[in-house]
């Protein structure tokens, strides 16, 4: 079967989709659900190919989605210290899975990461020229953004992969733990780089987009421009909690508590901007998909 006898608008689509019990992938089938897309959640376990190929065997999917990987808890400093794991599930097992969907004749779609990359001096703080999809990635700090640099660069080769560069994702749901938001309003202090970031709310449906025209390759998958901490946070207190306070540190003194160095980086988003010419900047965005629906109502 080709690639292009999948989806579209003229067969029922049906997603396989991994990562069931995680946050991008838990938020994946709700909106497949809302959207009334028939959807499976795979049982397998990425660095079992056979598990994979019974997975499609038996759920005939048109598309399948990757949102399953090891990230790390409490964060992606455990990489370090688990470096097999690591490499079983994002390596190993993240090319079983593009492997077998290329021999099904299946797209992929694959959340990855961008922060494979961080400022350098061709692409400098405040520039506005961010890194775009064919530059090689300059990040390989951590045992995390090395080795999915590595994995991206393998499947370049797989016309059926969607690779999409997540950054720092961030949803409405401020509770959650997994929101670089919460994340960064709960720290006792905090760095302050402007980032590219991926707002869910707007992005993981354009994911979907993405899979019914079948679009492959990589793509910066993050809003356009940047946004630093403190932006993030000063919108956080204009909206959500006037009381909030925080304290900034630098760099140096955050690698004190950390093992691994953190990627900052801006990506180039150009080319999810001319496919999805409604794509919000990153500031936009998250006033529309996050702070607005949290705004706390103020008794008049
Ligand atoms: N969150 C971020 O900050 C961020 C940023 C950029 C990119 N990403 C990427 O986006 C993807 C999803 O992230 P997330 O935040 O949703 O992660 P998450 O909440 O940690 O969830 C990871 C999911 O992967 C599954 N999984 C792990 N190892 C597996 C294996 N060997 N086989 C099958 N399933 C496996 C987990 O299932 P079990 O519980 O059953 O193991 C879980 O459902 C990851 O690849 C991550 O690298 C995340």
């Amino acid at each position: 079967m080709g690639l292009e006898a999948n989806g579209g608008d003229k067969k029922q689509l049906k997603f396989l989709i991994y990562g069931r019990t995680g946050w991008i992938g838990g938020l994946l089938g709700k909106l497949c659900a809302e959207q009334g897309i028939q959807y499976e959640y795979g049982k397998g376990r990425l660095e079992n190919r056979t598990s994979l190929e019974s997975d499609i065997a038996s759920v005939k999917p048109t598309h399948v989605f990757n949102a399953a990987g090891v990230t790390g808890r409490p964060n992606v400093d455990w990489c370090e210290s688990h470096k097999l794991e690591t490499i079983r599930t994002n390596v190993v097992g993240t090319l079983n899975l593009a492997d077998v969907c290329l021999q099904n004749g299946l797209i992929l779609i694959n959340y990855a990461t961008g922060c494979i990359f961080e400022y350098d001096s061709s692409h400098t703080i405040g520039s506005g020229i961010g890194f775009k999809e064919p530059d090689t990635p300059n990040f390989i700090g951590s045992f995390y953004s090395k080795t999915k640099a590595m994995v991206e660069d393998l499947l370049r080769n797989y016309e059926n992969v969607c690779t999409l560069r997540v950054r720092m994702p961030i949803s409405s749901d401020l509770s959650n733990p997994r929101n670089f938001i919460t994340k960064i309003a709960r720290y006792d202090k905090v760095v302050n780089i402007p980032n590219s970031m991926t707002i869910l709310d707007e992005l993981l449906p354009i994911s979907i987009e993405m899979a019914k025209r079948n679009l492959t390759g990589i793509w910066n998958f993050t809003n356009p421009g940047v946004v630093s901490h403190n932006e993030i946070l000063e919108m956080y207190r204009e909206y959500v909690d006037p009381s909030f306070i925080w304290k900034n540190f630098t760099l140096e003194e955050q690698a004190k508590v950390i093992v691994a160095p953190r990627s900052n980086n801006e990506l180039d988003a150009s080319k999810l901007k001319e496919e999805f010419p409604q794509l919000l900047s990153i500031k936009d965005s998250l006033v529309k998909y996050v702070f607005e629906p949290n705004q706390k109502k103020v008794e008049a």
